[in-house]
């Protein structure tokens, strides 16, 4: 079998969420491809379901309906321990949250990812030199607690990065940055991603970030549109 082009394809993937208030649904009848090397970003309003499509395309949470396959394989038909290999092998994330581990130091953070696949705290020098990317490493020793939003943002990105996903799906990785250092973020993002043939969807409500996408989709009543940019 050839491997498709396409890293990621959904197909009339739907997302309801059953609530006390009733069932909710988020998304409905999504299809959408992601290329290998290709930057996506995801945009829309406050609860448009771009988190919630997030999820889905990294194999976090469940479709209700439709395909979602990854790299080959069909997420919505693994368990939850294949999954979770998916997931430890092939991606990289960066939560609205950051996720950090409050008793590791930042350097053991970044590092984190490679012990989870059985390397334990190794390769040093790889997690010094993306924490150096982000401009952390005067912090490589410190504890999460010490460090500011946007350090604690930094640290999440090169941790996203170290075992060398294939994607990285990031979530308002800019959103606590001032332009500067979102910029840098994203350069940083970029040239781990997309200039060495791997993909990034990355939700931002950034125009300047999402103009440096290669595609732009906005979620709209549970459905993705591609936007037509107003005339500048
Ligand atoms: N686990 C959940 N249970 C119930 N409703 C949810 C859940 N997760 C998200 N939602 C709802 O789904 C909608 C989309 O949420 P989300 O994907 O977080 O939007 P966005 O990231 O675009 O702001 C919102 O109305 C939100 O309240
Ligand atoms: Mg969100």
């Amino acid at each position: 079998m050839t491997p498709s082009a396409a890293l990621i394809v959904a197909r009339g993937v739907g997302k309801t969420f059953y609530t006390a208030q009733g069932p909710l649904e988020v998304l409905k009848n999504v299809s959408l491809d992601v290329d290998r090397g290709e930057f996506l970003a995801l945009q829309g309003v406050s609860g448009s379901g771009k988190s919630t499509l997030l999820s889905l395309l990294a194999g976090l949470d469940r479709p209700t309906e439709g395909e979602i396959t990854l790299d080959g394989e069909r997420l919505d038909r693994l368990t939850q321990p294949q999954l979770a290999r998916v997931r430890r092998n092939k991606l990289g994330f960066v939560f609205q949250s950051f996720h950090l581990v409050p008793s590791l130091s930042v350097l053991e953070n970044v590092q984190l990812p490679m012990a989870f696949r059985g390397h334990g705290f190794a390769d040093k020098t790889k997690a010094l030199a993306l924490l150096d990317g982000v401009g952390l490493t005067h912090r490589a020793d410190f504890l999460p607690g010490k460090l500011s939003g946007g350090e604690k943002q930094r640290a999440a990105i090169a941790r996203a990065l170290i075992n060398d996903p294939l994607v990285v799906f990031a979530d308002e990785p800019t959103g606590n940055l001032d332009s500067l250092n979102g910029q840098r973020v994203l350069e940083m993002l970029e040239k781990h991603t997309v200039h060495v043939g791997r993909s990034l969807v990355l939700v931002t409500h950034d125009a300047d970030i999402a103009s440096r996408a290669h595609r732009r989709v906005y979620l709209k009543d549970g459905q993705p549109t591609v936007k037509i940019d107003p005339p500048t």
